[in-house]
């Protein structure tokens, strides 16, 4: 797995995460908050773009597929290889 998961579990919709994409084909998934967990949205970024996201009452996590930066409140991590 070529990616990273960011989640947070307590305090929904207060926090956001910035992806920004360094290849074509990026892929942010949104996971559902709550007992099962499954992606309700995707996003597709090509290189150079950025999404800003926030967790909200229904994400509780973002996994990101590809090769990114990501920017938390807990700090700056890269996906990809
Ligand atoms: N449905 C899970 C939950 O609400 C989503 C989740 C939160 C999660 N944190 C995670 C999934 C960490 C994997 C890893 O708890």
């Amino acid at each position: 797995m070529d990616g990273v998961m960011v989640s947070e579990d307590e305090e929904p919709s207060s926090r956001y995460i910035v992806v920004k994409a360094l290849e074509d084909g990026v892929v942010i998934m949104g996971l559902t908050r709550g007992k099962d967990t499954r992606s309700h949205h995707s996003e597709r970024l090509d290189a150079g773009e950025v999404l800003v996201a926030q967790f909200t009452e229904l994400t509780a996590a973002i996994k990101v597929r590809g090769k990114a930066e990501i920017l938390t409140d807990v700090g700056k991590v890269a996906s990809g290889l």
